[in-house]
């Protein structure tokens, strides 16, 4: 068998060597990706899909500075692997992902014996490379230590297609994806990309596994084609690295026949590494509420004490917002209403004044807040505190208290934190997506893992799949949620924004979105409101995927409408299966899951501010079996600006193959539960 895999290689070597090129197709031979040398040594890479073009000739290369990597290189050797592995989830959209591809690892090589090895990957829905660097050859005493300035990497796309983008330096990923034709694209652009070809299929352009390096941006370089551009520290350097030891993440390409595979495309979790956690039995998906939007809305303060302008006392918060009083009476009712988590925004010091320079203390709650007291009674009513670690964006000052602050947690039985950076750069200087932000985050993982605490994410780095290796990272920002319709002056965000959702920011990972608003009045910002009907706010439990679920409103709004709130009550956040029946990017979405922990199905449907019918195709329910579907949707008389919360709560008895046809008022929903 060795002799045949070490012929396999030569022959492999051979033939790279003799023709500068070499190809890799995926299991099913529908996908392929090959590497070629220009005649100047430059390496350059093209994919097809079903023998036609995708991607044309594109170069790739690293800058090293003052030793550039970029030409005159030969092919060392190809190394040729496959694999076809089933893995289960520890939670996810399903319970178990399969990996399958085949791999070709070009090692490159220029005249001064320094390599490189690009390593690619063809799976059935799409495509992946990575630079891995090689220790400096008979360079024994000589620093591997290396500072690259620039990656070449480029997608010349041979057809022009409809793209979904974010400007790069949109703060904290917080906007209104744009879409247009790439070559009418202007900005520089973050990953992820999202693409609908001419011919109705799709393609997601991202990177997997984003550790100890810059995350990737695009910018148009000509037409329908792509360079790469890393985000830089403060002073321009993209990445430090040592050689041998740094590899690029991945960059991926899915290509999806339609828009249900362009969802079920796991390919970045593929590309992760598996969990590193040996006992995640801690590790819980679960909903839960929080002192958190009466903030929003400015009933409450983050801060126990008012100061002026200058810093010095005035007075306590009347409306402190994170006392023992309010956590008790929340805990109430979680425990009463089945979430498994209260969070506290604004329970320690370090809030008054200008809470984004000031220095949070994360150990030491306010006088207001009996940690000691309200730990134990969480405890007895089978609730969990949610933490909060606001850093402000002072990391360093952060990572001195980190360890001591999830000990902190863990110690009172906290084992879920949101983390959160408001401020437009670390440290006043380094971009959230540089290495520095990236290997910031990943030191907050590695450290909440080893306490056993769980992450979410706020104003985080655009997620790459890192939960497959740390599952203790559950959820995280990164995106437009739903407490700008809050406070935003533009009114809030239009319906199509959650049409969009699924297939770009939560196609990097699960998001914390804050579904589940239920009172759209906003007497402190009356020119801002959610732009939703009541039963859109239940559909996106489903259609917006989080394990760490919040259900953002306040319990005096839920119990304007317990009939409505019982799909809250009801719908798990961590799934068997999840299928995208239907979609057209920023028109409509139709989402069915079935609960992890039963054969109960849930489905969720949203549109933009159109209306319209839509066709629930019910063949993913068990064949033979006779279903109740719980249906709650718009009415007749919905109207998402003057009568949202007009819902219809209906039951019908449904099988395999039904069709359960509902209209959906603009900027409405309709939520169903299928029990058997
Ligand atoms: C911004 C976060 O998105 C929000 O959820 C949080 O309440 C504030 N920062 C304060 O940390």
């Amino acid at each position: 068998m060795k002799h045949i895999g070490i012929i396999f290689i030569l022959s492999a070597l051979l033939l790279a060597g003799c023709t500068g090129k070499t190809a890799v197709t995926s299991p099913d031979g529908r996908t392929n990706i090959r590497f070629s040398l220009t005649e100047s040594g430059e390496p350059q890479y093209s994919v097809t899909k079903d023998g036609k073009a995708v991607i044309d000739p594109s170069r790739l290369g690293m800058v090293f500075e003052g030793n550039e990597f970029t030409s005159g290189l030969k092919i060392k050797s190809v190394e040729r692997d496959s694999k076809d592995e089933i893995w289960q989830q520890v939670w996810g959209e399903e319970s178990f992902a399969r990996n399958h591809y085949r791999e070709m690892a070009v090692t490159l090589t220029n005249s001064e014996e320094q390599q490189l090895i690009i390593r690619f990957r063809a799976f059935n829905d799409g495509v992946a490379f990575r630079y891995e660097t090689c220790p400096l050859q008979g360079k024994d005493n000589v620093s591997q230590e290396f500072v690259l300035t620039d990656e070449l990497t480029e997608y010349r796309f041979v057809s022009n297609p409809e793209t979904w983008s974010l400007p790069w330096d949109t703060p904290f990923y917080e906007g209104l994806w744009e879409k247009s034709l790439l070559s009418r694209k202007k900005d520089t652009l973050c990953s992820p990309l999202t693409l609908e070809f001419e011919d109705g299929t799709y393609g997601f352009l991202h990177e997997a596994n984003l550790t100890d390096y810059a995350a990737q941006n695009f910018y148009i370089k000509q037409d329908a084609t792509l360079g790469t551009y890393l985000t830089p520290w403060s002073n321009g350097v993209k990445v430090y690295g040592e050689y041998g030891k740094t590899v690029s993440p991945w960059r991926f390409l899915i290509l999806a026949d339609n828009i249900t595979e362009l969802a079920a495309s796991r390919i970045m979790l593929n590309l992760n590494e598996p969990c590193k956690i040996e006992d995640t039995s801690w590790i819980k998906p679960m909903k839960f509420i929080g002192i958190w939007w009466a903030i929003h809305l400015d009933h409450y303060t983050w801060c126990y004490r008012l100061l002026d302008e200058k810093g010095r006392f005035i007075a306590l918060s009347p409306n402190h917002g994170a006392t023992t009083e309010n956590m008790c009476r929340y805990i109430d009712f979680a425990a009463e209403h089945g979430f498994g988590g209260v969070l506290a925004e604004g329970w320690n010091e370090g809030w008054d004044g200008d809470w984004t320079s000031n220095l949070a203390e994360f150990s030491k709650p306010t006088p207001d807040f009996d940690m000691e007291y309200l730990s134990k009674y969480a405890q007895e009513k089978g609730v969990q505190i949610i933490g909060h670690h606001e850093t402000g964006g002072n990391v360093t000052h952060y990572e001195e208290q980190m360890e001591d602050a999830f000990h902190y947690y863990d110690v009172h039985g906290i084992h879920n934190v949101k983390t959160g950076y408001v401020h437009s750069k670390l440290e006043g200087k380094e971009w959230h997506k540089s290495q520095y932000g990236v290997r910031h985050m990943r030191k907050v993982i590695e450290t909440a893992a080893r306490e056993h605490v769980c992450i979410d994410n706020h104003e985080c780095v655009m997620p790459t799949g890192l939960q497959r290796t740390y599952p203790n990272l559950m959820s995280g920002e990164g995106v437009r949620g739903q407490e700008w319709d809050a406070w935003s002056t533009d009114g809030g965000s239009p319906a199509q924004h959650l049409c969009v959702l699924p297939f770009t920011r939560v196609m990097a990972g699960p998001v914390d979105f804050t579904p589940g608003t239920f009172d759209f009045s906003n007497p402190i910002h009356p020119q801002t409101r959610v732009h939703s009907t009541l039963a859109r706010q239940l559909a996106l439990f489903v259609v917006i995927y989080s394990p760490l679920q919040m259900a953002s409103d306040l319990p005096e709004s839920y119990m304007q409408h317990p009939e409505a709130f019982r799909f809250i009550e009801d719908v798990p956040c961590d799934w068997q299966r999840s299928v995208v029946l239907d979609a057209k990017i920023g028109e409509y979405v139709l989402t069915a899951r079935q609960d992890k922990n039963s054969s109960d199905w849930y489905v969720g449907a949203i549109t933009n501010e159109e209306e319209r019918e839509v066709n629930i195709d019910l063949s993913f329910l068990d064949k033979g079996k006779t279903y109740t579907a719980e249906i709650y949707r718009d009415t007749e008389n919905t109207e998402w600006q003057n009568n949202p919360y007009d819902i219809a709560i209906e039951t019908r008895q449904v099988r395999a193959g039904d069709v359960l046809r509902l209209t959906l008022n603009a900027a409405g929903g309709a939520a169903v539960r299928l029990t058997e």
